[in-house]
């Protein structure tokens, strides 16, 4: 049975879809088999991955809101064992669409069920809010990975995600727990950035991941190409940084922690 990570922080432009990217790229590397779902509209997280934009293909939205099965719209990667499930800009209005329909925390979650045998690792892409989309993915997951990034206002808006998942355990997933806080975007040159993490490891002790991801241009620019960085520059320091958080998940499914 897969499990299941939500890639979650409503705040914006923190790394969640680039995590999600390239963590899945790098279990798929390690020979897992791994679904991504996109359930933001800006669908940044399908375009990253190849998808193209703008097809008439079915996406998600197809799914949450007419509740065509998750197999019909998968679709391949240029890695053997990884598939998504693209969002597109209709999903924008699901927001709205979803809150008219029964059970609409556990649309996603049921929509996984069938397919959690055919997959090792499932990784949802947030979007930046704590929409029903966003609830959806956290109501459907095991375990949510949180990427921070190394700035002054890092841990802002932090204990709104954590009242979020508290509430969200009571309700609806007692199980949910965390798998890391992962700081993202780190420049080694700045004290701000080791403030950050000394600040986060003073909150967080042991939830807070031993991999780092540097701020590194590959990242940044891989998925203008359709591609997760490991295609693009595999000995790029942002690649080495996420087969080390993959090999770090791997550890805590080996050890059943987390
Ligand atoms: N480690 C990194 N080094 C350099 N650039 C990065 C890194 N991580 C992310 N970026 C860039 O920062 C921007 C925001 O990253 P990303 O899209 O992954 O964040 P997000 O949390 O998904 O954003 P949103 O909240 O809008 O969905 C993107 O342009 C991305 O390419
Ligand atoms: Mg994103």
């Amino acid at each position: 049975m897969a499990k299941i990570i939500a890639v979650t922080n409503q705040k914006g432009g923190v790394g969640k879809t680039t995590t999600t990217i390239n963590l899945a790229a790098s279990l798929a590397m390690a020979d897992m088999r791994v679904l991504v779902i996109d359930t933001d509209a800006q669908a940044n997280c399908s375009s990253g991955l190849g998808v193209v934009k703008g097809s008439t293909k079915p996406s998600l939205y197809d799914s949450l809101i007419r509740s065509l099965p998750l197999v019909e719209i998968l679709q391949d990667t240029e890695l053997d064992t990884l598939k998504i499930a693209p969002a597109d800009r209709n999903l924008s209005g699901a927001v709205v669409e979803m809150l008219e329909l029964p059970d609409r925390e556990f649309l996603l979650k049921r929509l996984l069920e069938p397919v959690l045998g055919n997959f090792d690792f499932v990784l949802i892409d947030s979007p930046p809010s704590l929409s029903i989309l966003t609830l959806n993915g956290l109501v459907a997951a095991n375990s949510v990975l949180i990427p921070i990034q190394c700035e002054y206002f890092a841990l802002e808006g932090l204990a709104d995600l954590f009242d979020t998942l508290a509430r969200v355990r009571g309700a609806f997933n007692p199980g949910l727990s965390v798998q890391g806080i992962l700081l993202t975007m780190y420049d080694e040159r700045t004290n701000l950035s080791a403030q950050v993490r000394d600040e986060l490891k003073s909150h967080f002790a042991d939830k807070l991941l031993d991999t780092v991801i540097p701020r590194n241009v590959r990242l940044a620019e891989a998925p203008s190409f359709g591609k997760p960085v490991l295609l693009y520059d595999i000995r790029s320091k942002g690649a080495e940084s996420y087969l080390r958080l993959a090999k770090e998940i791997l550890n805590h499914e080996k050890k059943g922690i987390r």
